[in-house]
Order: C-alpha cells, then sequence, then structure tokens
C-alpha cells in the first residue's frame, strides 16, 4: 500500500510529517511520489498566513483527481486545528482531518474508518502525549529534525499558532535524549532541535536548552546541534555561552524580532523592545564573534507608520543579518491584529516588502561574500540541480555547491569557497 504526503509550513510539521510516515508505515504504507498509486493522499498543512491556508484548497482541487474508490484523502495540521469542521464541509473530498496533537490517532482511525458512517475530524488537545505512542523515530538522512518543545503562550496579536499547536509543552530530557541517540543510530549527523519558542525549553531533567544542548553533545557520532525558533526574551545565558563551549553547537541563531519600532513591538505583544533586542543580539557576538544571525519580520501591521518602517530598516542595518524571512502582515481570523481598526493598504505592504528585502538581500550576500576565500566544513545533504554536482550546508547554514560524487552524501568535507551569490555559495573540495 502506497503513501503520498506532501508537507507545508515549518519544521514543525516536516517533523510531525515523518512521525506519520513512521506511523503508517508500522500498517504496511510506503511512501510514493506520485499521488495517482497512493492508497492514502496526505496533505499535512500550515495556518500561518493566508496564502498558506488557501494553497490547501488549490491541492486538494489538484489531488482530487487522483482520488480512487478506496483512497483514502486525509488533511492533517494547523489548518485542522484551526478548522476541522468548516474544512471537511468546503472540501468533500476529505474523509479524515487530524490535529497536530492527534496524528498518533491515525492508525486507529483508518482502520475503523468507513465513509458511509460519516467523515471525521480529531481537533481536541489529547490529555495524552502523542509522544507516548509513536514508533521510534528513523533518521532518513544526515541531517534530522527532533521536536523538543511544542505549542506556544506569547500570543502575539497576529498569530494563530498558540490556538493551532495549543499551549506550551517540553518534553523531558531523557525522552529527548533517547530520541538523539536513535536519530543518531540511524545515520543522523546533524541534530535541529525544534520548538514554536525552542529556548523557552522548560521540561524535566534539566534547566533549560543550554543544558540540553550541552547533554546531546555528548552522543558519539553526532557532528552539529542546531536549534530553532528562539523567542528574544527567553534566551538565558547558558544557552549564549552553550556557543563558546560546545564545538557541535552551530555558529547561527534564528531570532525572530518582527519589526524595529517599540510601538509596533508593542501592539504585536512581543516582550521585549529594540534595545533589548540589540544588547542580545551583542551577547551572541560576545562569545561568538563569527556567529551568522537571521531574523523574521513583518511589515504592514496594523498601525505601522513610515517612522516605524524606517524603524526597522534601521535595525537591520545595526544588526547585519546573514539570513532573513519576510512577510506581509497577513490578518488571521480569531486574532487580535485582524480587527484592529488601522489596517495598512496593500500597495503600502508591498512598497515595504520590496525595501526591507532589497536590504536583507544585500546583507545576505555581503555575509556570503566574505566567505569566498575561507575553507568551511560543508555537511554533504542532497544531489546539486547539476550532474555531478552535490550540496549541503556550511557551519553558517549557507547552501553550498561542489563537484564531487554521491558517494559523500552524509560527510562532513573542507571545501575551499570560490564563488557567493545571495543565496548560494560555490566551492571545491579540499579533502575529504
Ligand atoms: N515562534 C516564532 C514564529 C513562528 S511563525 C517566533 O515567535 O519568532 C513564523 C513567522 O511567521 C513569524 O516569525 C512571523 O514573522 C510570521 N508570521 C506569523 N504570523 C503572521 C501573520 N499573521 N502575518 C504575517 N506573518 C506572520
Ligand atoms: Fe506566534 Fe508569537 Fe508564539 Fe511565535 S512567539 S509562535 S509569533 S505567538
Ligand atoms: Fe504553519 Fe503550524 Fe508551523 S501554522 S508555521 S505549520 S506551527
Amino acid at each position: 500500500m502506497k503513501l503520498y504526503i506532501k508537507t507545508f509550513g515549518c519544521q514543525m510539521n516536516m517533523y510531525d510529517s515523518a512521525r506519520i510516515r513512521d506511523t503508517l508505515a508500522i500498517l504496511g504504507y510506503t511512501e510514493t511520489d506520485s499521488p495517482e498509486e497512493a492508497d492514502i493522499i496526505l496533505l499535512n498543512t500550515c495556518h500561518i498566513r493566508e496564502k498558506a491556508s488557501e494553497k490547501l484548497f488549490s491541492e486538494i482541487g489538484r489531488l482530487v483527481k487522483f482520488k480512487k474508490e478506496h483512497t483514502l484523502m486525509i488533511v492533517a495540521g494547523c489548518v485542522v486545528q484551526a478548522d476541522g469542521e468548516e474544512l471537511l464541509k468546503r472540501a468533500h473530498a476529505v474523509d479524515i482531518a487530524v490535529g497536530p496533537q492527534s496524528y498518533h490517532k491515525l492508525p486507529e482511525l483508518i482502520t475503523k474508518y468507513n465513509r458511509k458512517k460519516g467523515r471525521i475530524a480529531v481537533t481536541d488537545f489529547p490529555a495524552e502525549s502523542k509522544f507516548d505512542y509513536l514508533p521510534p523515530i528513523q533518521a532518513i538522512g544526515a541531517s534530522a529534525f527532533l521536536a523538543v518543545q511544542e505549542g506556544c503562550d506569547h500570543f502575539c496579536s497576529y498569530c494563530v499558532v498558540p490556538y493551532t499547536r495549543g499551549c506550551e509543552y517540553s518534553r523531558s530530557a531523557t525522552e529527548i535524549m533517547d530520541e538523539a541517540r536513535q536519530l543518531v543510530k540511524t545515520g543522523a549527523k546533524e541534530i535541529m532541535l525544534l520548538g514554536q519558542n525552542v529556548n523557552g525549553w522548560h521540561g524535566e531533567g534539566a534547566r533549560d536548552l543550554g543544558d540540553i544542548i550541552r547533554m546531546i553533545a555528548d552522543i558519539d557520532g553526532l557532528e552539529r546541534i542546531r536549534y530553532t525558533t528562539s523567542y528574544p526574551s527567553e534566551m538565558t545565558e547558558n544557552i549564549i555561552t552553550a556557543h563558546r563551549d560546545v564545538p557541535k553547537l552551530m555558529p547561527y541563531i534564528h531570532l525572530p524580532i518582527q519589526s524595529g519600532s517599540n510601538a509596533v513591538l508593542k501592539a504585536m505583544n512581543r516582550q521585549y523592545d529594540r534595545d533589548g533586542y540589540l544588547r542580545i543580539s551583542e551577547r551572541f557576538r560576545a562569545v561568538r564573534p563569527d556567529i551568522a544571525i537571521s531574523s523574521d519580520f513583518i511589515v504592514g501591521f496594523p498601525g505601522e507608520t513610515d517612522k516605524d518602517f524606517e524603524d526597522t530598516l534601521d535595525l537591520v542595518q545595526r544588526v547585519g543579518y546573514a539570513s532573513s524571512f519576510s512577510f506581509k502582515f497577513s490578518a488571521r481570523p480569531g486574532t487580535p491584529a485582524s480587527i484592529m481598526k488601522n489596517q495598512i493598504r496593500e500597495e503600502v505592504k508591498t512598497e515595504r516588502l520590496i525595501r526591507l528585502q532589497d536590504l536583507l538581500l544585500s546583507q545576505q550576500k555581503q555575509f556570503n561574500v566574505n566567505t569566498v576565500g575561507k575553507e568551511l566544513d560543508i555537511l554533504l545533504i542532497e544531489n546539486g540541480k547539476e550532474k555531478g554536482q552535490i550540496s549541503g550546508y556550511t557551519p553558517y547554514l549557507q547552501n553550498t555547491h561542489i563537484a564531487a560524487d554521491e558517494s559523500l552524501l552524509g560527510q562532513i568535507v573542507r571545501v575551499k569557497i570560490e564563488s557567493a551569490t545571495a543565496t548560494s555559495l560555490g566551492g571545491r573540495l579540499v579533502k575529504a
């Protein structure tokens, strides 16, 4: 039996898809990349911006023609949590809809499913943790995700995540260690610790994420550790100094600021101001001067003035980012910001986004150009676009292509960087 699975949204959703794949493997489903031959078509969805949500419906429209009599169409993820019943009403092809905290129930739901008795949406937040019911994790390549924390208690005024993922939950240190060992045993060289608010981790068995990083660094065979996404004001000194003390921890920190204006940050309900953010980023640079800092930005938040936007550009100049994601504010149903009075016109949002992205892209290019001539370690992950080319990542998460044989995939090699664009590097193998 075949499973076709398509994932939208963030890395947490990619992690969930991998766990869903392993769960359904027990029922005998193997993955296929062609929906024609699938017995289950599964879409793992994202609700973060309107565009992300709308993509689901166009995707269902595209895939429905591959649905045969016996094919099950399953929708998982954040759209389901936000709007499961509505989704079943709007998309008749969907058989089962399951929220992000309930996908461990899929084997039972699938086995018992009978369309005539009614289609199903499971959107409760179950008392049990799904992690206790999932089969042991398997690494699929050299780089693996590990969810250590889920959910969010911050309630930024624009964001749906606290509603779709629920309140903050941290897995225990023991559980995380076991899963990290299992990932390394099945081939992972790099582990990316995931959480919607990862540096707010407060589970059993360790003081904070800094301790967790130090603990997993002891696993033999694990070469690289990363973590994302961090909330600026919850950063701890123990995490920052891990960048000085733990050689396996990569010199990269994703620290979303959203806006450089204090008035906008306040309206967003972000619990820090621009000076506080600058102090934290300077602290990272003090312990690890070469660290790459990245961020997320929202432009056109309700009430954002030209001056507020200029403050964001000014902050970007001050910090100097290695890479970034930036978005136009999207009014999400149920969030306080969606009903704020002073919404910004679409043309203004577009114009601001273009200006911000120009600046961010030029910084990103500069960061990449600065590595030309250096020798860096690259973890090789996948085949490149051209034949005879493979690609991977520097410690600073720069995508790098080299001419080399596929047999090197999964290894860390020394590469002399010879060229750079805003989005990637090119280099030559120094030694394997
Ligand atoms: N927990 C992370 C963010 C998770 S969502 C944090 O607080 O930094 C990823 C990014 O999507 C956010 O950083 C934000 O920039 C963007 N985003 C979230 N809601 C949005 C909205 N309603 N409109 C536009 N962008 C949004
Ligand atoms: Fe959303 Fe804010 Fe939580 Fe990030 S911190 S997930 S932006 S509510
Ligand atoms: Fe999207 Fe849910 Fe992630 S809304 S960004 S898939 S937490």
